[in-house]
């Protein structure tokens, strides 16, 4: 493959739009590329229809299913780039442990892990390839139906917040379960964290084989670690999947796909963050973008980052916040995003206005420099 040419194995249709990969790889773009975190969401009507007839983690099995709702915010919205359909919890599926999705609840374990002994409970030598053979189908299948529109984002969850899923047995304000384990088992907490790093690497290096265009790796409890134990449970191994996952990928021979590295709460380690080995780092909406552009320079492309409440607003304030955003940030090395992801409650007619005052107002810019 050329340098520059993202049209991709010949095997799936040629990509089209490449905005959203060349803003990854930090080349020139025209405009600023925009995709919305939780974009495949309750949000769109459509998206209530279809999950309504099954259960959470029976819709992430059916390939079929999450291929269809992957598309659907593409259907009304010109975003550049997709993102797979499935969820973070599907690891500690494979590693045997049950989840449920509890409706207006979140996520729900009924044996989390207490104590170190329950680590034997894990399954081990787990086959990812085999065990989660239906997100590799999906991506595959939404390949094909995105007929090469835009590129396809495949994700994982990070360790530290899939251990403190596993632990905590659900969402926490306090996290303190979890992090008691950070205090008290240091030694177990590694362990695990080091069980999780190695089944993420080859989840990720499968979601590409089987068409993943990019990788996010979301970190979403990283605020609840603080600097000294970030550096010590989370970024080593955050480090560890973005350097295996290029190797693996490599000794394969396939394409190097950008990763993304979004760690929710953490700017107080956003320089580390920025030399993790990611092509791209995601921001919530607790920084302001000049303060977070001149902390990582250019080497990196930033990712973010409205607050999703902002989607609330009358859509000309929508607008005015997206404008001052893209200046702040600058349209090269840029990706627009949400902080975080998307309410149910809002309302798809200002998510259009959000994307298409990204494009508009990038261009805008563009053509006056
Ligand atoms: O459009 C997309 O973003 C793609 C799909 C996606 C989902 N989950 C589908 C989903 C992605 C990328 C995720 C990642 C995920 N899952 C994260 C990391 C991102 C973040 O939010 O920080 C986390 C922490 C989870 C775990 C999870 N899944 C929780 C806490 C919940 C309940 C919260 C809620 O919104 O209800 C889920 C459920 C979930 N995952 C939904 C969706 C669309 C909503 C439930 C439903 O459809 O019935």
């Amino acid at each position: 493959m050329e340098q520059g040419d993202y049209s991709g194995s010949k095997a799936f249709p040629p990509l089209k739009n490449d905005t959203f990969l060349k803003a990854a790889w930090g080349e020139v773009t025209d405009y600023v590329p925009v995709w919305c975190m939780r974009q495949a969401g309750r949000y769109l009507p459509e998206f209530r229809e279809t999950r309504a007839t099954q259960d959470f983690f029976a819709t992430c099995r059916s390939p079929a299913i999450c291929c269809e709702l992957t598309l659907q915010p593409l259907r009304r919205f010109p975003l550049d780039a997709a993102i797979i359909f499935s969820d973070i919890l599907v690891i500690p599926q494979a590693l045997g442990m049950e989840v449920t999705m509890v409706p207006g609840k979140g996520p729900m374990f009924p044996e989390p892990l207490n104590e170190p002994a329950d680590l034997v409970k894990l399954r081990e030598n787990v086959d990812v390839t085999q065990e989660l053979a239906y997100v590799f189908q999906a991506i595959m299948l939404t390949r094909y139906k995105l007929k090469g529109e835009v590129p396809l984002i495949g994700f994982s969850g990070a360790p530290w917040t899939l251990m403190a899923y596993m632990i905590e047995g659900g969402g926490s304000n306090t996290m303190a379960k979890a992090k008691r384990w950070l205090y008290q088992y240091p030694v177990a907490s590694h362990k695990l964290l080091k069980i999780l790093t190695n089944l993420i690497i080859d989840y990720l290096v499968d979601q590409v084989t089987a068409g993943a265009q990019a990788l996010q790796v979301f970190e979403s409890h990283a605020g609840h670690l603080g600097s000294k134990q970030f550096n010590e449970f989370s970024l080593p191994y955050l480090r560890e999947i973005a350097h295996q996952v290029k190797e693996k990928l490599k000794a394969s021979g396939l394409d190097q796909v950008p990763m993304i590295v979004f760690a929710k709460d953490a700017h107080y380690a956003l320089e580390d963050i920025s030399e993790s080995g990611y092509e791209v780092v995601g921001l919530d909406w607790t920084i302001q973008p000049k303060v977070a552009r001149e902390r990582v320079g250019k080497k990196v492309t930033l990712q973010g980052n409205m607050d999703p409440c902002a989607l609330y607003a009358p859509k000309d304030k929508i607008s005015e916040t997206v404008k001052k955003m893209i200046e702040e940030f600058g349209t090269q090395r840029y990706i627009a995003n949400l902080g975080h992801g998307m309410y149910p409650d809002m309302d798809p007619e200002h998510v259009a206005t959000f994307v298409e005052t990204v494009h508009t107002h990038s261009r805008q810019i563009r053509k006056n420099e």
